[in-house]
């Protein structure tokens, strides 16, 4: 494929992954379209048991680095006015899930065009369902990360400047906890409260009490975030309900912070239930954990964007959540943030990466899995 225009086939490649967005475990038609071209340039396939997602190999033998790409969209209604918009409705690669897809899928056809070179095998991970999340668990259940050394990924993000990478040792996203609260009181007349129990003003003195774990609890140089996203009680005026429900979500950079914004809350929940004389009801969804980017990678990482000639530049910590962390537990690694040039925040509507930047990050991935398999 050496007389290719890469240019114009990733962005090509880039505006069909954009058109044909699939929400997370449904990736079928993105899947065959990956394995087809794939195929097309020569490139193993390792079969593995995925649903949708699929692995592809380059080189031989050990050691063995992994590169991921996520491969699913958004519940999310397109409204740009991109001439290959989304031709699903409610559907949108709106967190740059296609930017990924395409970068990856060039840098594996430009390492197939170096594979007798290479020292040692790379192996490409398109991961079903990261939004789900959990795509990164199902790609591990499956043996795919067995014998690798280091795993590396990308995502795009609008908060590094047009052109740069983002490099960053240590939590470069957060750890996602979700919790749903439920203060069980005693339905009444509004004209008799004391003949009930009242959830309601429970339920606001939690959502101002949660406000304190970040400001009085955490380190000031820790960031933690605490929001209260849904709150949901009573359905008329003149009745007390039973129950009022709170719901939100907690995100840290640390273990010992992720422990403590737990326990904080759980205690504040119940402390405050049974100062009031009820109970309160804890529903905890554990989220991916924070990623935690290897220093040896890292420094690898920022000297082969040197090399190349593309700035690195420190981006500030991201509380989202990327079930790529989920690798991490086991395997060291780094995952890159590659800029948008643009300011609209992921999962908005408008969303967009910057194609000028695709073959730039392919070639970039390609020098970079190289490296790593003659130095890690
Ligand atoms: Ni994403």
């Amino acid at each position: 494929m050496s007389e290719i225009n890469w240019e114009s086939y990733l962005r090509e490649e880039y505006e069909w992954f954009h058109a044909n967005p699939e929400l997370s475990y449904e990736e079928e038609a993105t899947t065959a379209h990956i394995r087809s071209a794939l195929k097309r340039a020569g490139v193993r396939i390792a079969e593995y048991p995925l649903k949708t997602g699929l692995v592809a190999e380059i080189g031989g033998g050990e050691p063995i680095v992994a590169l991921r790409t996520d491969i699913d969209a958004l519940p999310v209604q397109e409204n740009t006015e991109l001439p290959y918009a989304s031709k699903h409705a409610g559907k949108m690669h709106a967190c740059g899930h296609d930017f990924h897809m395409a970068a990856v899928l060039g840098a594996t056809l430009l390492l197939k065009e170096r594979e007798e070179k290479l020292p040692g095998t790379v192996r490409i991970l398109f991961q079903p369902a990261e939004e789900a999340p959990g795509g990164a668990r199902v790609v591990m259940d499956a043996g795919a990360l067995d014998g690798v050394e280091a795993i590396f990924g990308l995502h795009v993000v609008p908060f590094v400047e047009k052109g740069a990478l983002g490099i960053k040792e240590g939590a470069v996203t957060a750890s996602v906890d979700r919790f749903v609260l439920r203060f069980h009181g005693k339905g009444t007349h509004a004209a008799a409260p004391n003949a009930g129990l009242d959830p309601i003003p429970v339920a606001s003195e939690f959502v101002l009490a949660a406000q304190t774990i970040v400001s009085r609890r955490i380190s000031p140089f820790s960031p933690a975030v605490v929001s209260v996203t849904h709150v949901e009680a009573g359905n008329t005026w003149n009745v007390i309900p039973e129950t009022a429900l709170v719901e939100g979500t907690t995100r840290t950079m640390g273990k010992e912070d992720r422990a403590l914004v737990r326990e904080a809350l759980c205690t504040q929940a119940e402390k405050l239930a049974e100062a009031h004389g009820m109970t309160a009801e804890i529903e905890w969804h554990e989220g991916p954990p924070a990623t935690n980017n290897e220093a040896g990678c890292i420094a690898l990482a920022r000297r082969v964007a040197e090399k190349r000639g593309i700035p690195a530049v420190t981006p500030p910590g991201w509380m989202a959540g990327e079930d790529f962390a989920y690798y991490h537990e086991t395997y060291k690694g780094a995952f890159i943030l590659v800029s948008t040039g643009d300011i609209v925040a992921n999962h908005n509507p408008k969303f967009h990466a910057d194609e000028e930047a695709i073959l730039p990050t392919a070639e970039y991935l390609a020098d970079l899995m190289t490296e790593a398999l003659g130095t890690l």
